[in-house]
């Protein structure tokens, strides 16, 4: 594997992959590399002739109270599973790299799809998302990008931005790989306390719950988001942000579940902010 600092480093390198016809994979991640990351490493080494992970942690997306700073970040670590996983390029810049002197451009998905769910409690992190994305879309100009469902919001703002701008890649969207227990995985698991760590399950058993209330028959919509935060709050520990019922393609709240919904979750446990989802079948 090799790693590169600077756009013009590995542009070259990909300018040689390009002119011998390999195909090219994108992987986007912050580092703190868990299974969920190499998963998406794994499927991008299958379908693909070279595969480029990024670990840049984007000060664009993190709001002013959040956690920048503390964000973890382990490089030796991250490269030799990377290469583990079947990365052939690493592409770690600093952030001038990224954002130089001068910058002035913002990409911007804007409506429902980054007003809702996460954006509400969120302002700007889309905003964010989505300009340091096709940035990495621009600069690698990939044949295929790797997603987690897991950050099933972010999966369609940057669907929406890649139809919208014409970006000639094709998005692939991996499933959420968990802990034994359940647990979605996370960077910010690390942040948890092993009460916290404990209390944290509230999160996918409450989407296993809703799972069987969906399936004893409960189609109502307001019903079902009542009945998983209940479930949530009598974990102590948690604070809901918010638990919705939306439509997976608009992300907008409709009156019953028809067909598919998605049942999304933003909860705190102590000082860690966690996300989950399940997509909610009607039998
Ligand atoms: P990060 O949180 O590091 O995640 C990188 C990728 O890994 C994302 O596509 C995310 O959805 C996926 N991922 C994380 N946990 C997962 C899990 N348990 N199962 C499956 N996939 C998982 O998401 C970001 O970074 C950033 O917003 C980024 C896209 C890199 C832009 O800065």
């Amino acid at each position: 594997m090799q790693c590169f600092e600077t756009v013009e480093q590995l542009r070259s390198y990909l300018t040689e992959a390009r002119r011998r016809q390999q195909s090219i994979g994108l992987v986007p991640t912050m580092g703190a590399l868990h299974e969920g990351h190499l998963s998406l490493m794994r499927t991008a080494a299958a379908e693909n002739d070279i595969v480029v992970a990024s670990i840049f942690v984007n000060p664009t997306q993190f709001g002013p109270q959040e956690d920048l700073a503390t964000y973890p970040r382990n490089l030796e670590k991250d490269a030799r599973l990377a290469a583990q996983a079947g990365v052939t390029a690493l592409f770690h810049p600093p952030v001038e790299e990224v954002y130089r002197s001068g910058n002035a451009t913002w990409v911007e998905v804007v409506g429902s799809l980054t007003e809702s769910l996460c954006g509400r409690s969120r302002p700007g992190h889309f905003r964010g998302v989505t300009t340091v994305v096709s940035r990495l879309f621009n600069i690698v100009q990939p044949d295929r990008a790797y997603f987690g469902q897991k950050d099933v919001q972010q999966v369609q703002v940057l669907k929406r931005m890649t139809q919208d701008l014409f970006f000639d890649i094709q998005l692939r969207v991996v499933p959420i790989v968990r802990e034994n227990d359940g647990l979605a995985m996370s960077s910010r698991n690390a942040y948890l306390s092993d009460t916290e760590r404990q209390a944290a399950l509230i999160l996918s058993r409450s989407l296993e719950e809703a799972k069987r209330i969906v399936k004893d028959g409960e189609r109502d919509t307001a019903a079902i988001e009542a009945a998983v935060t209940a479930f949530i709050q009598k974990e102590e520990l948690a604070v809901i942000d918010y638990v919705e019922l939306v439509h997976p393609d608009d992300l907008m709240r409709r009156e019953q579940l028809e067909a598919v919904g998605l049942l999304a979750l933003a909860v705190r446990i102590g000082k860690t902010r966690l996300i989950d989802n399940t997509f909610l079948e009607v039998p």
